[in-house]
């Protein structure tokens, strides 16, 4: 009987401990990003200022994620933290069940070569280099083949509509189309995640949905997790879901109901 009892026992214990992993396993699929409790605060000499204060959220695999906020209230800083350019005060990020805040200095270089890709509000293209090589820079620092790199960034400029924009530097581009180069430069070391900076901070609006309709297609196409931090609300009607921070506290969110744009 005994002998049975702790059978059932071990039995139990076994599925508990395949739930369990199970369960992680599931958890770590759906959630690509868990920012826990996160504070920053800069000091300039004796001043100090809390520029984010206890931030926590989730946001899924393959997510359009839109963070919305006044000047200051610390979007760019929690950005630059979920990105690994900068660290936080207190708290965690955890990004594919690793926390990016305890990484070492090699760690952190391999992780925004890799894992990360980044937009900023001026596109910061090299203006020797073509769109192409523009788009390759991030596979030469990866080390990869010169034709492998080509070929990857040829197909990323098709992606972003620009086939015959290719040889192009960048003061022979329009706004829209440095920033369209700018997004599939992102997306060259195949990032599970963008971060972009008010990617359409400098563009007229008929351009930023242009822009926008390139981000949402190309995040489904790659499967890529996309946070945009912007002020401008043409970005809402792309994104899943919006966080609302204000004073560097999370004041809100809104799921986006949405048909196909
Ligand atoms: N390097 C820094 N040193 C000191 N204070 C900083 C630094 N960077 C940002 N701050 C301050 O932290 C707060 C948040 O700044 P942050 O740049 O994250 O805001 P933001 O939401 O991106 O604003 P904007 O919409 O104007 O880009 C602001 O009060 C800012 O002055
Ligand atoms: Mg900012």
């Amino acid at each position: 009987m005994l002998l049975i009892l702790l059978g059932v026992a071990y039995d139990v214990g076994i599925t508990t401990e395949y739930l369990s992993n199970l369960l992680e396993v599931l958890v770590s699929t759906m959630d690509i990003i868990r920012v826990v409790d996160v504070h920053k605060i800069y000091r300039l000499g004796s001043i100090e200022i809390h520029a984010l204060r206890g931030v926590s959220f989730s946001v899924r695999r393959g997510e359009f994620l839109c963070i919305m906020g006044p000047s200051g209230s610390g979007k760019t800083t929690l950005l630059n933290i979920i990105g690994a350019l900068d660290r936080p005060s207190k708290g965690s990020v955890i990004v594919d069940g690793r926390d990016i805040t305890k990484l070492g200095e090699r760690e952190l270089t391999e992780f925004r070569l890799r894992k990360v890709g980044f937009v900023f509000q001026f596109y910061n293209l090299i203006p020797v280099l073509t769109a192409l090589e523009n788009v390759e820079l991030p596979m030469a620092l990866a080390g990869i083949p010169r034709r492998e790199r080509r070929e990857r960034a040829r197909y990323l400029l098709r992606l972003v509509g620009l086939e015959d924009r290719m040889d192009h530097r960048p003061d022979e581009l329009s706004g829209g189309e440095q920033q369209r180069v700018a997004i599939a430069r992102a997306l060259a070391n195949s990032p599970s995640i963008i971060l972009a900076d008010e990617p359409t901070g400098d563009l007229d609006s008929e351009t930023s949905m242009r822009v926008l309709k390139v981000f949402r297609g190309v995040s489904k196409e790659e499967k890529v997790t996309l946070i945009v931090a912007t002020h401008d609300p043409l970005v809402t009607g792309y994104a899943d879901r919006i966080l609302y921070l204000r004073d560097g506290k999370i004041q809100g969110e809104k799921l986006v109901e949405r048909g196909e744009q």
